[in-house]
C-alpha cells in the first residue's frame, strides 16, 4: 500500500535573539519579508524551466516545464554564456505582475566536484565599495564577470521601457541562486532599482557576514527556500565559532521538510528568524543529499541534458540571435512583437542543434 501524503503548511514565527548582538541590530531594523506559498509554487517553476537547452521551446515559452502556474509568460531576453555553461532569462509574467530574472545553476554532470569544492576551496574577494564584506569569487563572477550581466541590466531598460515601473523578481536555483543575490543586489544598489524582491532554492553561502548583514539592508525582501537534507545551503561551511570569518547565510530562510507520523507523512514549511542561519531549520540537520537539492515542492530542477552543457535551437530562432566572438549567445525580443507570431513559423523539422564542451 502506499504512503498516503498529506499536505499541511506550518508556519512558525519565531524570533529569537541571536548572540551577536550588533549583527542582530541590522536585521531587526529591516522588516523581515513575508513568505507566500503559492509564489514560491509559481517562481520554483521558472527556477526551473530557466535549465532546459532547447532555445527555441524557451523564448516561445512552449517548453515542457512552462505551462501551468507560468501561463502568458513573455521572454524577452535569453542568455547563454556558452564559455562557462551559464544561461539565463528576463520575462514579464501576468501573475505575478512583474519581471522575472531566473538563473540556471551548476550542470548535474559536475555537481559533485561542485559541491566537493564548495567544502574545500574558496578563494574569496572583496565585495567592491564595501569595507570587510568578502565573497565567493566564483560567484561573484559568474554575474559580473560574464555576458550574464550586461544582457540582463539591457533587457530590464527594455523590459521597463514597455511595461512601466513594475516589480524586479529574481528567483534561481543552487549556483543560479547565488547569481540572483548578486543581480537583486546589483539592481539596488547600482541600478537604483526600488522594488526587487528575490526568491532563491537551494543556494549555497554567498559570503561572509558583513556581506551577510549588507545584503539583507539592501535587498530585505529576499526568501532562501531549503530543502530537507539538500547539501547545497550548508556550503561554503559555517563555522559558529568564527562569526566574523566564515560564511554566513543572509535571511530569511524557509525550510521545507517532511516528518513521518506512523503511515502518514507531513511536509511542513517552517518559517525561520531573521538571523540567517536559524539553528533550528536547515541547520539541525546534516546536509547529506543531492536528491533532496534537486527536488522544490514536487519540481525537479536540474537540466534535461545532465551530461553537456548542450543548447538546441531552430534556424528561425538563430536568426533571433547574436553571439559574441567567444561564441556566447544572447536572444533578445521587442517586447513589443506578440508572441503567437512568432510560434505560429514552423520549427521542427529544422532543428540545429549546437553541441558546447
Ligand atoms: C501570494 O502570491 C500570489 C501569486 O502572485 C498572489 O496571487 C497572492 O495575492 C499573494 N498573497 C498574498 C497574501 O500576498
Ligand atoms: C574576470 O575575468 C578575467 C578574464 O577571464 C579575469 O582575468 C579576472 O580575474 C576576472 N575577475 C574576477 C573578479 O574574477
Ligand atoms: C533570417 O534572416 C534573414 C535576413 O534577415 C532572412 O532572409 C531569412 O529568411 C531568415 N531565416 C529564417 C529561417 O527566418
Amino acid at each position: 500500500m502506499g504512503k498516503i501524503r498529506w499536505l499541511i503548511l506550518v508556519t512558525c514565527l519565531s524570533l529569537f535573539a541571536f548572540s551577536d548582538g550588533r549583527e542582530l541590530k541590522v536585521w531587526r531594523k529591516s522588516k523581515l519579508p513575508e513568505y507566500n506559498h503559492t509564489l514560491a509554487t509559481i517562481l520554483v517553476q521558472y527556477a526551473s524551466s530557466v535549465y532546459l537547452s532547447d532555445l527555441t521551446e524557451l523564448i516561445t515559452w512552449t517548453c515542457c516545464r512552462c505551462d501551468g502556474l507560468t501561463k502568458g509568460f513573455e521572454i524577452i531576453e535569453l542568455v547563454v554564456d556558452v564559455e562557462h555553461c551559464l544561461q539565463a532569462f528576463v520575462g514579464v509574467a501576468e501573475d505575478p505582475h512583474a519581471i522575472i530574472i531566473a538563473f540556471r545553476g551548476t550542470n548535474e554532470h559536475s555537481l559533485q566536484n561542485w559541491v566537493e569544492d564548495l567544502y574545500w576551496k574558496q578563494h574569496d574577494i572583496n565585495y567592491p565599495g564595501m569595507d570587510d564584506a568578502m565573497v565567493h569569487r566564483g560567484f561573484y563572477s559568474a554575474y559580473h564577470n560574464t555576458t550574464i550581466r550586461p544582457a540582463i541590466l539591457d533587457a530590464v531598460e527594455r523590459a521597463k521601457k514597455f511595461y512601466g515601473d513594475i516589480q524586479i523578481i529574481v528567483t534561481g536555483h543552487s549556483m543560479g541562486g547565488a547569481m540572483a543575490a548578486f543581480c537583486a543586489l546589483d539592481l539596488t544598489v547600482n541600478q537604483h532599482e526600488k522594488s526587487v524582491q528575490v526568491m532563491t532554492f537551494g543556494q549555497p553561502r554567498v559570503g561572509n557576514s558583513a556581506f551577510a548583514s549588507l545584503y539583507s539592508k539592501r535587498v530585505p525582501n529576499t526568501i532562501r527556500v531549503t530543502h530537507d537534507h539538500d547539501i547545497v545551503p550548508h556550503l561554503p561551511p559555517y563555522y559558529s565559532y568564527l562569526p566574523q570569518k566564515t560564511y554566513r547565510h543572509f535571511p530569511r530562510e524557509v525550510w521545507l521538510y517532511n516528518i513521518g507520523l506512523g503511515s502518514l507523512i507531513y511536509s511542513v514549511e517552517k518559517i525561520c528568524d531573521g538571523s540567517g542561519e536559524d539553528p533550528d531549520c536547515s541547520r539541525s540537520v546534516s546536509g547529506n543529499s543531492i536528491s533532496d537539492h534537486l527536488e522544490y515542492y514536487g519540481v525537479r530542477l536540474g537540466s534535461d541534458e545532465p551530461m553537456s552543457c548542450k543548447i538546441v535551437m531552430d534556424a528561425h530562432v538563430l536568426n533571433l540571435s547574436s553571439r559574441d566572438s567567444r561564441g556566447n549567445i544572447i536572444l533578445s525580443r521587442d517586447p513589443a512583437t506578440p508572441l503567437l507570431k512568432m510560434s505560429t513559423t514552423k520549427f521542427d523539422n529544422q532543428k540545429n542543434p549546437i553541441s558546447v564542451d
